[in-house]
């Protein structure tokens, strides 16, 4: 609905669906998608009438922006399915509102929230049998905005092409996760997009992650650009540390991702009396409680990612293992979220749609 008007979203169906071709139990993450994807243009000013059609290739120009200047953004959502076989989404206006923060940030126009709620509805209806049930299943939802005007001026385009595509998803990460401090490289500077969910964010973060994955690790986590004293985020996901029996978690800045599953972990903790401190973390004190035995765990929060514990990290050529916990935090983090994402307790927040 757009000031209270229902909007009209044209809607062709796939004339067959795939869905009896995947192997719902050895799905990799983000390859397969749906049979359908939400598609609207935004030309002469203004956002068009939606369009949700069958799953595949778009037509662009060779010199849309998109290709030359990276004027992209997107946000990762999921949908989950109850025992009853009712679908709900995990806090969406978050990450509508974020989708538009970071729209603002790359110079896109803003996306009309009740549109996107409407058009992501009517897509989950015609898809929900890609929804499957069970505690570990889940769809990715993956909302996407690019510039598509023609044309290799430097200066942002006049037309945008927003788009839902959607994808059945188990884990993020195949097996164990082991991370590497920044040293050298950064992800983000003061002033810059680090907060945004710019596609160049996750693009710049290839090169280096691939240098850490030569030495054994899966991910980085960053640190500051100027000083690499203080973690911040894995880029994939924040990152949370357990010294003892307190949870560290960086706060968010502009160079810091505002995550929905960070600060869902955030509130978590302070309903369960779990001593939480948001505030700046040194490479030096996690080092130091590492080698004192008193760092407990790291694990990621995300929403591609859920809860993921890391296993070990390295810093300055040292590697350092994680001892297994009995009673984890990052389980506990786990379950009492996805308690709430599949409609199996009391959801207190108002997180479930
Ligand atoms: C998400 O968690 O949805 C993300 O956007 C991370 C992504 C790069 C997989």
């Amino acid at each position: 609905m757009r000031n209270g008007i229902s909007h009209a979203i044209d809607v062709v169906e796939a004339p067959a669906s795939k869905i009896d071709s995947v192997d719902f139990d050895n799905l990799v993450f983000g390859n397969v998608f749906t049979d359908h994807m939400m598609e609207c243009d935004y030309v002469d000013g203004q956002w068009q009438n939606p369009t949700i059609k069958p799953y595949g290739p778009i037509q662009l120009e060779p010199s849309a922006k998109v290709f030359h200047y990276g004027q992209a953004i997107f946000e990762g959502m999921k949908a989950f399915k109850d025992d009853e076989d009712q679908v709900w989404l995990f806090r969406p206006e978050a990450n509508i509102d974020r989708f538009n923060k970071s729209s603002v940030r790359l110079a896109i126009p803003e996306f009309p929230k009740e549109m996107f709620l409407e058009g992501l509805e009517t897509l989950l209806n015609l898809d929900r049998d890609w929804i499957k049930k069970g505690l570990g299943n889940s769809l990715y939802i993956r909302p996407f905005v690019i510039a598509t005007e023609p044309g290799v001026s430097a200066s942002p385009s006049k037309s945008y092409k927003f788009m839902i595509i959607c994808s059945p998803a188990k884990a993020y990460y195949s097996g164990e996760v082991r991370v590497v401090f920044a040293e050298k490289f950064s992800r983000a500077a003061n002033g810059g997009v680090g907060y945004a969910k710019a596609a160049g964010n996750y693009g710049a973060q290839f090169y280096p992650t691939n240098l850490a994955k030569e030495e054994g690790y899966q991910q980085i986590i960053w640190t500051d650009a100027n000083t690499h004293e203080y973690l911040e985020e894995a880029g994939t996901m924040n990152i949370f540390f357990r010294v003892g029996d307190k949870l560290l978690t960086a706060p968010i800045s502009d160079r810091i991702l505002d995550g929905v599953t960070r600060k869902s972990v955030i509130a978590l903790a302070e309903e369960n009396n779990i001593p939480i401190e948001v505030r700046r973390v040194t490479v030096k004190e996690i080092v130091e409680a590492a080698k004192k035995g008193e760092l407990k765990e790291i694990f990621g929060a995300g929403t591609a990612a859920t809860i993921n514990p890391i296993k070990g990290f390295g810093h300055m050529g040292e590697k350092y293992e994680l001892p297994e916990q009995a009673e984890s935090y990052a389980k506990f983090f786990k379950s009492k979220l996805m308690d709430i994402q599949y409609n199996r307790a009391e959801d207190k927040f108002d997180w479930r749609y």
